[in-house]
């Protein structure tokens, strides 16, 4: 299987790779926040909890999104792999999929992290929060908090990756065509082992 964490900072292009890399690779994207935004919009007592953490640009409990992830592992068995999309965010998440990986006797192949300054990302999802309807994206206030909470919670992450060689950082700056090509001759050098 292949199992691609895309890792990054909010607005750094991990909901935008992941697109193209379903098409080219046939892989299930597993994205939380897209998740998350399900349950909130079908008001599920689940999105109802989320909601006030995720439009206040803070993270929802481990235990909430693990399950989520644990569902969806389940329930597509036959799946070549995954991309996991804003997950994991703390370390806690890390070692829960990795276990949960390793349940399936499969683990992570690795994981690419998208690098791009705090003045880009700010404006990206600025622009986007103009037509997205995203709440966490209209506010600048809200956007700088999301950014704060990766540092804080969620960089740890790339360490945890990092001492098992899994890491990958590459320049998310560039066009998403740029981006795309770095990532796949990245996955491309992993599939020929
Ligand atoms: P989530 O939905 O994961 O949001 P996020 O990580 O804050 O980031 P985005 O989805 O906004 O950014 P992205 O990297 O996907 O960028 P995108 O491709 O969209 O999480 C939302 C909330 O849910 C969290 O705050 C938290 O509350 C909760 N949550 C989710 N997962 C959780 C977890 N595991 N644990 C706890 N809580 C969790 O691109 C952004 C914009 O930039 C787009 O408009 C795009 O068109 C543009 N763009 C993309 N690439 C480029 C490029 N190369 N050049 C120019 N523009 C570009
Ligand atoms: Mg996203």
């Amino acid at each position: 299987m292949l199992n691609l964490v895309l890792f990054g900072p909010p607005g750094a292009g991990k909901g935008t790779q992941s697109q193209k890399l379903i098409e080219k690779y046939g892989l299930i994207h597993l994205s939380t926040g897209d998740l998350l935004r399900i349950e909130k919009a079908n008001r599920t007592p689940l999105g109802l909890e989320a909601q006030k953490l995720m439009d206040d640009g803070k993270l929802v409990p481990d235990a909430v999104v693990i399950g989520m992830i644990s569902n969806k592992l389940d329930s597509n068995r036959q799946a070549v792999g995954f991309i996991f999309d804003g997950f994991p965010r703390t370390v806690v998440q890390a070692e829960a999929l990795d276990r949960l990986l390793e349940e399936k006797n499969t683990a992570i192949s690795g994981m690419i992290g998208l690098e791009v300054p705090d003045d880009e990302l700010e404006r990206r999802l600025l622009q986007r929060g103009k037509e997205s309807g995203r709440p966490d994206d209209a506010n600048p206030e809200v956007i700088r908090k999301r950014i704060k909470e990766y540092n804080d919670k969620t960089a740890p992450v790339a360490g945890f990756y990092k001492a098992q060689n899994k890491l990958e950082n590459i320049d998310g700056t560039g066009t998403e065509e740029d981006v795309f090509a770095v990532i796949c001759s990245i996955i491309d050098s992993w599939l020929k082992g």
